[in-house]
């Protein structure tokens, strides 16, 4: 992509590519040399940069420390066989970006400054994109208040940011999930379907408390009755019974409108599977797994793509899924997905970039 906007580049001088052992990859602990960064100040988008990958310097007044006016985006970028850098959907990152950015009240980020940024840092730092199957570099574009003031009202500053990681894969194995019927995620009327660091903040205790019991993730019910299955707590969740995907619908706004959740719905229509919109309720999924009736759970999401469910618990009842063979529905959409992001097979969906 031919850059318009004038992005000041500044190379790093120690480029940390050599020492990095990409086959020990643990995600988001290994991160690419530089960043693109852009400041919001007098109302616009300015200060348009890429620098070496560095810590920040903030205030300890710093508003997003204290009142968390902060979103964020995943995606990922490959690479095909030619070596050409393919970006899977980011259009549809840049937008819900600007969707989450709006509802924490923080200025949306022009698609123009998102892209071109992005292209230039994936151009300059392409060569940390791993070419191995189920391997891609993993693209955080965040936005975050910068005031450094402590009164309460919308940031004045702000700061974009785009750095990326190597990484394999997010779930080394199957994982196992705990339904949460006491706290909550998100409630109607909340910030439950924008990506904002809060939300995520606010889910690590409950978690928490699932993985001392010996659980990966929980799946998070609505908040007013908690029959409701929403999501996981870094991914949403798909339910397959016979030939018909289940997952909840994102009209609640409680849950993320997740890019990969959207991909997938669209190929399991494609390859003649029946989708269901609506939500599973704790009683039904409890009934279907006595009954030996639930074919497949699994979790979609950037970062995860898809995590087969290998343990379900409600009501402290333990409930074990079957290993998935590869004919099962979340192992061939997994390979549609692959055979799309890394270019094996022509894109008739118009998902991928060429960088
Ligand atoms: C992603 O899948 O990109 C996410 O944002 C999940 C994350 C919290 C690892």
């Amino acid at each position: 992509m031919k850059t318009a906007l004038a992005i000041e580049v500044t190379k790093t001088s120690q480029s940390k590519l050599a020492q990095t052992d990409f086959d020990n990859l643990m995600f988001g602990q290994t991160i690419s040399d530089h960043m693109f960064v852009a400041d919001y100040e007098n109302g616009e988008w300015t200060n348009l940069r890429i620098v070496p990958y560095e810590p920040l310097s903030l205030n300890p007044a710093n508003a997003t420390l204290h009142y968390g006016q902060s979103v964020f985006e995943g995606m990922k970028a490959y690479k095909n066989d030619a070596g050409e850098i393919l970006l899977f959907r980011a259009d549809a990152n840049q937008k819900r970006l600007n969707a989450s950015a709006e509802r924490m009240c923080i200025p949306e980020v022009p698609e123009e400054i998102f892209m071109e940024g992005l292209y230039k840092l994936l151009e300059m730092d392409a060569d940390w994109i791993p070419q191995k199957p189920g391997y891609s570099l993993y693209v955080r574009p965040f936005i975050f208040a910068t005031d450094d003031y402590l009164g309460i009202r919308p940031s004045q500053k702000y700061s974009f940011m785009i750095f990326t990681c190597p990484v394999g894969h997010y779930y080394a194995k199957p994982v196992t999930v705990k339904v949460e019927q006491t706290y909550t995620r998100a409630a109607e009327g909340g910030t439950g379907y924008a990506k904002a660091a809060g939300n995520y903040a606010a889910s690590l205790y409950p978690a928490l408390l699932a993985q001392k019991q010996g659980y990966d993730q929980l799946l998070w019910t609505d908040g007013k009755t908690h029959q409701n299955i929403e999501e996981s707590g870094t991914m949403n969740v798909m339910f397959v019974v016979n030939d018909t995907i289940i997952t909840a619908p994102t009209h609640t706004g409680t849950i993320l409108k997740g890019i990969t959740r959207e991909s997938v719905l669209i190929l399991a229509k494609e390859m003649g599977y029946v989708v269901e919109e609506r939500f599973m309720t704790v009683s039904e999924l409890e009934k279907l797994l006595q009954a030996g009736k639930l074919t497949e759970a699994f979790g979609t999401g950037t970062a995860a793509t898809i995590a087969h469910i290998a343990k379900i618990n409600i009501n402290g009842v333990d409930y074990e899924l079957p290993a998935k063979g590869e004919d099962a529905f979340s192992n061939q959409v997994l390979r549609k997905l692959d055979a799309i992001k890394y270019g094996k097979v022509t894109d008739t969906h118009g998902w991928i970039r060429k960088v």
